[in-house]
């Protein structure tokens, strides 16, 4: 189905009962959850999407329940039309974008309580929404999966993504959802999810989109000068040579791990983590690499921390 501009749903009942409409009309519908501020990164999952399924709704929503309160909601960057103008870019573009203003229902008296939070926070933040009593109290914990890597550096921030997409996905009820392997553990922990509460539902990841200097692309790129972006580049260059130094023959993920945290210290990088795991169950491989592993980085350029990743097998 060709498109122009896309459908904007802000109202879950509307977006369930579009999504229904079109399941009764034998279309498969494809569901690209997003935060906005779309890049090729973003677009990459929609032109997957149009290989896979007939119509695509992307999520455009910036999730409170996955920022901890010191973290950056209130300063994430954000730019609705010219998402748009990015999305009608696609060939094809796309056919809904959901934007909901607010995806927790907070329940009877919910404005008294929220301007009291914000009065007793006095920044206007209340992404702490469990412990605030707003009225929000179900969230799911992958246990495992979500323990290591960001799970430790952000402790509320998987089971506020597992959460949203969850609602998201009883939401749009779509039949595939697209990830980008960008956010390896997040793409696992969404399989995980999907597969332990039977969602029914495919979950793709997608290949990591990266500049042409090779730096992952990344929302939160917009807020490195210069200076720091050159520095950044240690992350994708030291992963790109220990996959190197593995084809050729190193195998000790020790020695590999090393390497990749010496190149980014010396860059000027501060690592939150640099780990070798298993890329199924995302169990830290501390010894020769014989299954497929994958090279997992977080760490702050100034005050941004970027993550990325690499899959590697070696001989
Ligand atoms: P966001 O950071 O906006 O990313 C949305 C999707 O785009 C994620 O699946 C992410 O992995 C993918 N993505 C981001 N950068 C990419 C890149 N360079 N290459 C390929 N894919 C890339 O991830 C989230 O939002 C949120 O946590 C969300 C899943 C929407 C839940 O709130």
């Amino acid at each position: 189905m060709a498109m122009t501009e896309p459908l904007v749903i802000t109202d879950k009942n509307q977006m369930r009962q579009w999504s229904r409409s079109m399941r009764a009309q034998g279309k498969t519908i494809g569901l690209v959850p997003t935060m906005g501020y779309l890049h090729e990164g973003h677009l990459s999952l929609v032109r997957e999407a149009h290989q896979r399924t007939h119509v695509i709704v992307v999520s455009i929503y910036v999730n409170p329940g996955q920022f901890a309160p010191t973290e950056d909601l209130s300063t994430y960057p954000s730019d609705f039309s010219g998402d748009i103008k990015k999305l009608n870019s696609v060939p094809g573009g796309v056919h809904v974008v959901f934007h909901p203003h607010n995806l927790y229902d907070y329940g009877a008296g919910k404005e008294e309580r929220i301007e009291k939070e914000k009065e007793k926070k006095g920044d206007g933040d209340v992404s702490c929404l469990d412990n605030s009593g707003l009225g929000h109290e179900t969230w799911i914990k992958v246990h495992n999966l979500e323990k290591g890597m960001c799970g430790k550096s952000r402790p509320i921030f998987f089971r506020g993504v597992a959460t949203v997409v969850a609602k998201l996905f009883n939401i749009v009820e779509p039949d595939i959802a697209f990830f980008g392997k960008k956010d390896y553990q997040q793409w696992r922990i969404i399989q995980r999810m999907v597969r332990d509460l039977d969602f029914g539902i495919e979950v793709v990841g997608s290949e990591i989109v990266r500049d042409a200097d090779g730096l992952a692309l990344s929302s939160r790129n917009v807020y490195l000068s210069p200076e720091l972006r050159t520095q950044a580049l240690s992350i994708n260059q030291s992963l790109y040579q220990a996959k190197r130094l593995a084809e050729n023959g190193e195998a000790n993920s020790i020695k590999l791990r090393d390497s990749v945290v010496h190149s980014i210290e010396e860059a000027g990088g501060k690592i939150d983590y640099v780990e070798v795991v298993d890329q199924e169950n995302l169990e830290a491989v501390e010894e020769t690499i014989v299954r497929p592993v994958v090279f997992c980085i977080a760490a702050w350029f100034g005050k941004v921390r970027l993550i990325d990743n690499m899959e590697m097998i070696s001989v």
